[in-house]
């Protein structure tokens, strides 16, 4: 049985003051998550990971939103691995669409950062999905499929399915205009298939495979409520505590 999972991704939002206020008002978030058997967190810029760590602790999961696949060394502006692990941070974004479209990163990239992640111990949220142009094109499937097999390469078989995957379909996110569940479950099966294929049966039932794109209190259990689908990867709805819970609620009840 696959523990369901929402994890908020606040982008370059919040200064540290702003994070701090909602860690603050955060704890009984954790408690309610906890005790309705979900996995709730949040991904924060790296500013803002060490005060809101030092708040929540491990009452909500706090991950990074990037990181380095290299320990140390000459990448000027980088944060490594060693350095989220010395502040308890154990859950980061990798491949999100909007550091593949603004900053360069490749899957190839991406594939370098899930091998270092695991080799730490560390949960790599692998973001795939088209944009509009492919999606109108029918061409999702082999697209994501692409994304899939390059960022899983040389990933063990003993850890692959400690790799969370997160669909977002480019045109969904930020937008409103949400995928409808019945996309969302054809893509994310499509993905269980497809590491079914790379390792087996075990694996594909094993790894959570979340969606992500314009979720909101009114949308969310239709989507937990797929087969495939394990949860959701929040941009938006997770800023604010009142929101988030809002999301959580409307799941539980
Ligand atoms: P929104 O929920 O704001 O559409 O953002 C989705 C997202 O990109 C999460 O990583």
């Amino acid at each position: 049985m696959r523990r369901k999972l929402l994890l908020g991704n606040w982008k370059m939002n919040k200064t540290p003051s702003q994070a701090i206020e909602f860690a603050k008002a955060s704890k009984d978030l954790g408690k309610l998550a906890r005790s309705n058997k979900v996995d709730m967190g949040v991904c924060v810029p790296y500013i803002d990971l060490v005060p809101v760590k030092k708040i929540i602790k491990n009452s909500l999961i706090v991950g990074a939103e990037n990181c380095h696949y290299e320990d140390h060394g000459a990448f000027t502006g980088e944060v490594s691995i060693p350095m989220l692990k010395e502040i308890g941070i154990n859950w980061v974004i990798i491949g999100h669409s909007e550091r593949r479209t603004y900053d360069g990163e490749t899957s190839e990239k991406c594939n370098k950062k899930i091998l270092a992640l695991l080799k730490n111990g560390m949960v790599p949220v692998y973001c795939c999905g088209e944009s509009l142009e492919t999606y109108n094109e029918g061409k999702t499937k082999e697209f994501v499929k692409e994304q899939i097999i390059a960022g899983f390469k040389d990933v063990a078989y003993e850890d692959a399915s400690k790799v969370v995957i997160a669909y977002e379909p480019i045109w969904a996110i930020g937008t409103g205009k949400n995928a409808s569940e019945e996309i969302a479950e054809d893509i994310c099966k499509f993905i269980r298939t497809t590491i079914k294929s790379l390792y087996d049966v075990k694996v594909a039932n094993k790894v959570r495979i979340l969606y992500g794109g314009s979720v909101k209190p009114a949308s969310v259990k239709g989507y937990l409520s797929q087969k495939d689908v394990d949860g959701a990867l929040v941009g938006g709805a997770s800023l604010e505590v009142e929101s988030y819970k809002e999301l959580l609620t409307s799941y539980i009840d």
